[in-house]
């Protein structure tokens, strides 16, 4: 069978979990085994092998009362064994169980039985009131023998995704099932899987979560569950309304999961007749359609998800009776109006999520009255006014805070002085304007992620000692030299600022204490400059260098996992959203390859010098912006190596020479721009590069042919020639010199950089981002420290 891999890792994730859960049972007791139930356990045993560090098999001696085992219990008068959990084995399940007549309790859940099919001699197991066969990695058919059980109290098959069942029918035999997880099992053939559950009368909790069911049968008239407490549905497909027939729940559901089955419509009356209801999950579906105002009559509810849907409207004023309310998460709808008033009465409420929705008006303090125990806040990118006097104190104290694309300024938010547990602000676009005041630098000491970019924020920072994990001040007006950094700092982003001088103090002074930077973004100011007393960067072609190349090539598979786990937990569709905004000129789909993207932006500083040779070794880079700068030199001529090249921009240099014809190899490029330099000769043949506009080859004057309309000479020919050979001598012949300009300087440190962008880094980076993920540049990314380790290293050898 081809299946069994994820099982196994998920089998792997479940031992490691277990490993820390278990805690197998001893029994102190006079009474002693029954001979004939040790023997069956010992051939039990004979077909099994220990997984788990906690090796339970280990203690099953023959010379040892089988009451004393591990995962053993016996009835404490008549020492038959009434309990057995075995968890971390592989193997086969012998028939010998059969001996344990008087088992109640079998719990075999989170074990590996390699896809093997459940034995369907569980089912003549007449006394059991508890079966776990969870997270097992069983697979096949689930013999309808385990229909027999009619004294079954526990069912759970969960988690064993190669399980399937083509009918129902013989579960009406668990006529005292309460607890029932079929969660991940195929369910996909059993179109009846409704009405034969519902009569399933003392079901008390029902999981079919990814089970493949695609109709909540919505035409039918009433289902009997009548005790039914907890139902989860999530992870299937209904593509229909919410069936009405959730009203004939409502004297017992506590607990409704319905989230990501695309389910359409308004929500129904049916919901909210769920008096008792307590948590309701239906985020990530298509519901539409006002939300209504009987919102209210769910007094109990204390957890609500409706993200990721389309509702629209304002949120009803009955918001204000859910008084038990903790959690409430409504982000990305198409909620409009105002936020009523009422949110304030909800003096329970830890988390609100309102974010990405069209509401406008203000909030003030009234809006905020009771929230005594918010610590949670998202209401970014909504049109939202945070309208509070200037010497509000908040009731709460918020711990994280997202207010990106709301109106807060302009003045910067005295009250935000008063939140001493803050360790997640972000407010870019915020329209602060205005000197950031001075107790902003150091008023909360667990502070780790703050983001202020985008807003019109003024002063010089140089003698303040930043001291969050991640700083983003991108796009503001600072000025003067660089801040200091304390060692806790790993991101600081300070792009399209004002920030001067040598960037060179900045980075090498950190070559004497410890530093965690990892990320520098530094692109859009007016630095300038050489890196002159770091190293005496002429020497040999530093360590760091080589364990670039090799790492240009990607690593198989770790990356994608790791991918696939961050677009699941921190909303990739909005990462990719930013990241495209920053190569400038062009818009293009990564959702394919974003993977490999690596991106080098140093546009518009002052930098000068040459164009590395050593870039062309950056066979996965994908866009490469060094325009509006000073750099001289050629394009190296084996930029074609750069195969993924999709974007390239050194427009507004002083680059002089040939176009080189390797450049019409790249046959991903789709933008070109060179407009504005010193370039020469005729524009290479091939139907790309004659297919980008004039323009983007302008303010060349010895530029000429396609797309061109300047026709070549022989002089310009000539010249071609001659300026070639130029060409081939300058990258044949340079060495890597320490101390060239910051051009090369920065250039280099970016390349190093922009390499280390992997899932190291990432991982550190999102962890920060959590749950609030709204903004990303990726820009110039330096990883300082690393590579001042490998540099100084190789310079002191
Ligand atoms: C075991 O037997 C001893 C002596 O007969 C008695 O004192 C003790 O209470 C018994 N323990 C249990 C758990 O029954
Ligand atoms: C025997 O088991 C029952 C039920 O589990 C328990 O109530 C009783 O205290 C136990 N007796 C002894 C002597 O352990
Ligand atoms: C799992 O089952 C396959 C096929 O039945 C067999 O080849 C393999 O050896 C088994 N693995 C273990 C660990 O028993
Ligand atoms: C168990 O169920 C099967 C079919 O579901 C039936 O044929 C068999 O007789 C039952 N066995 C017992 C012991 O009840
Ligand atoms: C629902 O339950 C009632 C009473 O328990 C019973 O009379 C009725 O037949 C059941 N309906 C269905 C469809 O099972
Ligand atoms: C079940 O729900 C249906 C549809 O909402 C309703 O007509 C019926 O009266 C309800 N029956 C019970 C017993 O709640
Ligand atoms: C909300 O509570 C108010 C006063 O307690 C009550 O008048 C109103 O009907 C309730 N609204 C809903 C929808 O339950
Ligand atoms: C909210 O949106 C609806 C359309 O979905 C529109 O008719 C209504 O005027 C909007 N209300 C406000 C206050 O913007
Ligand atoms: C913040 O910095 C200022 C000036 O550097 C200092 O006077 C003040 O004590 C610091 N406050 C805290 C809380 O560290
Ligand atoms: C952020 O700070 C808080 C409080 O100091 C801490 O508990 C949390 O682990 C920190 N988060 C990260 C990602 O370091
Ligand atoms: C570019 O293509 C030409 C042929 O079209 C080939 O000779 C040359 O080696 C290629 N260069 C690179 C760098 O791939
Ligand atoms: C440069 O001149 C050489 C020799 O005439 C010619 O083969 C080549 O195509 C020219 N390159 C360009 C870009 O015109």
């Amino acid at each position: 069978m081809g299946a069994p891999f994820a099982t196994h890792l998920l089998f792997l994730f479940c031992l490691f979990t277990a490993t820390f859960s278990l805690n197998f049972f001893k029994v102190e007791s006079n009474v002693s085994c029954h001979a004939k139930e040790k023997q069956a356990l010992l051939t039990l045993k004979q077909g099994l092998i220990d997984l788990s560090v906690l090796s339970p098999l280990s203690s099953w001696s023959d010379q040892q009362d089988c009451c004393t085992w591990d995962g053993v219990r016996c009835d404490n008068k008549t020492g038959r064994v009434i309990e057995l959990t075995l968890n971390g084995i592989a193997g086969e399940i012998s028939p010998s169980l059969l001996e344990l007549k008087f088992l109640n309790h079998l719990d075999f859940s989170i074990n590996d039985f390699n896809c093997s099919r459940i034995p369907s001699f569980l089912g003549s197991m007449g006394n059991l009131r508890h079966l776990d066969l969870s997270n097992a990695a069983f697979c096949g058919l689930i013999p309808q023998q385990l229909g027999n059980l009619s004294g079954l109290h526990y069912l759970d098959l969960g988690g064993n995704s190669y399980l399937y069942l083509d009918n129902l029918h013989w579960m009406s035999g668990l006529s005292s099932i309460q607890y029932l997880n079929l969660n991940s099992v195929n369910l996909h053939k059993e179109v009846d899987w409704l009405q034969i559950m519902s009569k399933l009368s003392s079901l008390s909790e029902l999981y079919l979560s990814s089970c493949g069911l695609d109709s909540l049968n919505p035409s039918l008239r009433f289902v009997n569950f009548t005790s039914l407490r907890v139902l989860d549905l999530s992870q299937n497909h209904f593509y229909h309304e919410i069936p009405n027939w959730f009203s004939n729940l409502s004297t017992s559901l506590l607990k409704l999961y319905l989230s990501e089955n695309s389910l359409m419509g308004n929500i129904p009356p049916s919901i909210f007749n769920l008096q008792r209801l307590e948590y309701l999950e239906v985020q990530l579906n298509s519901l539409s359609g006002k939300f209504p105002e009987s919102l209210g009559q769910l007094k109990h509810l204390s957890y609500l998800n409706l993200e990721g849907n389309s509702l629209s409207g304002p949120i009803p004023l009955s918001l204000g009776n859910l008084s038990e309310m903790q959690n409430l998460k409504l982000a990305r709808n198409k909620l409009n109006g105002t936020i009523p008033k009422t949110l304030g009465l909800l003096s329970n409420l830890v988390s609100l999520s309102i974010s990405f929705n069209l509401f406008t008006g203000s909030l003030d303090e009234v809006h905020f009255a009771k929230l005594w125990k918010l610590k949670i806040l998202d209401m970014s990118h909504t049109l939202l006014f945070f309208n509070v006097n200037s010497n509000w104190v908040p009731p709460f104290q918020l711990e994280q805070a997202d207010m990106s694309s709301c109106k807060i300024g302009p003045k910067f938010p005295p009250w935000l002085q008063t939140q001493r547990s803050l360790q997640f602000l972000v407010m870019p676009m915020s329209g602060i304007s205005g000197n950031a005041p001075s107790w902003f630098w150091n008023w909360s000491s667990n502070i780790n992620t703050t983001d202020l970019s985008e807003n019109q924020i003024k002063g010089d920072v140089p003698d303040i000692l930043l001291n969050s994990i991640v700083l983003n001040l991108r796009s503001n007006h600072f000025k003067g030299r660089l801040p200091r950094l304390s060692t806790n700092v790993k991101v600081l982003n300070i792009a399209n600022n004002s920030f001067s001088g040598p960037i060179s103090t900045f980075l090498c002074k950190k070559l004497n204490r410890k530093n965690d930077l990892e990320v520098l973004d530094a692109s859009n100011n007016l630095f300038s400059g050489e890196l002159s007393n770091c190293w005496s960067l002429s020497g040999p072609i530093p360590n760091c260098l080589k364990n670039i190349i090799a790492m240009v090539v990607p690593e198989p598979n770790t990356q994608d996992a790791y991918f696939d786990s961050l677009e699941y937990n921190f909303g990739y569709g909005s990462y990719i959203a930013n990241l495209m905004l920053v190569p400038k000129g062009n818009e293009l789909e990564y959702e394919e390859n974003l993977k490999f993207v690596r991106i080098i932006d140093l546009s518009s500083n002052n930098l000068s010098g040459l164009i590395p040779v050593e870039i062309s070794f950056l066979s996965e880079l994908h866009f490469l912006n060094l325009s509006r700068n000073h750099l001289m030199g050629s394009i190296p001529e084996k930029i074609g190596y750069m195969k993924e090249l999709e974007s390239i921009d050194l427009s507004r240099n002083h680059i002089s020479g040939e176009i080189p014809s390797s450049l019409s190899n790249l046959t991903f490029l789709n933008y070109l721009d060179l407009s504005y330099n010193n370039l020469s000769g005729r524009i290479p043949s091939s139907t790309q590069l004659q297919s980008f506009d004039a323009l983007n080859f302008i303010g060349n004057p010895q530029l000429c042919g396609e797309p061109l309309s300047k026709h070549c000479t022989v002089n310009e020919e000539a010249h071609n020639r001659t300026s070639m050979g130029k060409t081939e001598d300058n990258s044949q012949n340079s060495s890597f010199s320490m101390g060239m300009g910051v051009g090369f300087a920065v250039g280099f440190w970016t390349v190093c950089g922009g390499l280390f962008f992997n899932k190291t880094w990432r991982h550190a980076y999102f962890k920060f981002l959590n749950d609030i993920n709204d903004w990303l540049y990726v820009t110039t990314i330096l990883k300082v420290n690393w590579i001042l380790e490998k540099l100084r290293s190789s310079h002191l050898n």
